[in-house]
């Protein structure tokens, strides 16, 4: 019998660590698994999904930039993608329909209290960031207790669309960034952007790291390298980067798929040890 076939859809997608992850977790249980990268260029993203899925494909992680297209082309959405607008998970049910699924959030806040043992209540969160990535975790921020959550875009528009699809004003507000400079210190500090993965650098003010601050950037690698330097050398007491939020959405994936838990900690050490 053929092992049941999984895959990352991306563009680009050649470094994925999602086979690998994958490939680990499956280990851990004895299953076999064909688990590839797909390449798709956005125009024929859904044309790959479909024939993926006709040929036998059980299940499909999907990265930058097709997020928001994996959403739109399912036959069914789990709340925390109809949230985010996006999915990062689609499984082959078994009448045949496809579902989306987002698990960036759960991931993300998972790294954050289970691993590096973090209690984000009562923080003051700011939200870097009102993209497709932002949209993933903005929600989640405010499920595990953060007291406010700010969210400032280099373009406004994207962040009052954001926060007026969370619809709590008294905790989920925008502000401009031109402001940055004279908002005051946080808490929490997420960033959300793109910058990184595109090599520009943010030139963010010292003046918002707090007494207490945890700052985190959702990608890893070289794209997390300058958010975290400037963290550093701003004085912040906690600084992490997405490669365990990495692993732990990818575990996620795998128990809705294999219906068993990973241990992801090995996984996620090898990683780290891993050259970039
Ligand atoms: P992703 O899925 O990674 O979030 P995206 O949906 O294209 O990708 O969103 C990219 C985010 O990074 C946006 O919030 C973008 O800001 P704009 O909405 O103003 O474009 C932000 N971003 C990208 N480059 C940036 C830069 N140099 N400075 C500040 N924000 C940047």
């Amino acid at each position: 019998m053929q092992p049941a076939q999984f895959a990352v859809f991306g563009h680009p997608i050649g470094h994925s660590l999602s086979p690998q992850i994958h490939r680990a977790f499956a280990r851990q249980f004895g299953i076999e698994l064909d688990y590839r990268t797909i390449d798709a260029v956005p125009a024929d993203f859904a044309a790959a999904v479909q024939r993926f899925f006709a040929d036998g494909g059980r299940g499909a992680n999907v990265t930058l930039p097709h997020k928001a297209a994996a959403f739109a082309l399912a036959d069914t959405r789990s709340e925390a993608a109809t949230r985010a607008g996006s999915a990062n998970v689609l499984s082959r049910l078994a009448d045949g329909r496809l579902a989306a699924h987002n698990t960036d959030g759960a991931g993300m806040v998972r790294d954050l209290t289970e691993r590096h043992d973090m209690d984000l209540r009562g923080h003051t969160a700011l939200l870097l960031g009102a993209g497709g990535a932002a949209h993933g975790v903005a929600w989640n921020l405010l499920d595990a207790g953060v007291e406010t959550l700010t969210i400032v875009n280099r373009s406004p528009e994207a962040a009052d669309a954001l926060a007026d699809a969370i619809g709590e004003p008294a905790r989920a507000h925008t502000r401009y960034w031109e402001d940055l400079t004279s908002i005051g210190s946080y808490d929490l500090i997420v960033n959300a952007t793109s910058a990184g993965v595109l090599g520009v650098s943010l030139q963010l003010p010292f003046s918002l790291i707090g007494a207490r601050a945890l700052c985190y950037d959702l990608s890893y690698g070289a794209a997390a390298g300058g958010f975290l330097a400037w963290a550093k050398t701003a004085g912040a007491r906690h600084a992490f980067d997405g490669l365990g939020m990495l692993v732990e959405t990818a575990a996620d994936a795998f128990e809705l798929w294999h219906g068993q838990r990973p241990d992801t900690e090995p996984v996620y050490q090898a990683l780290r040890r891993q050259p970039a």
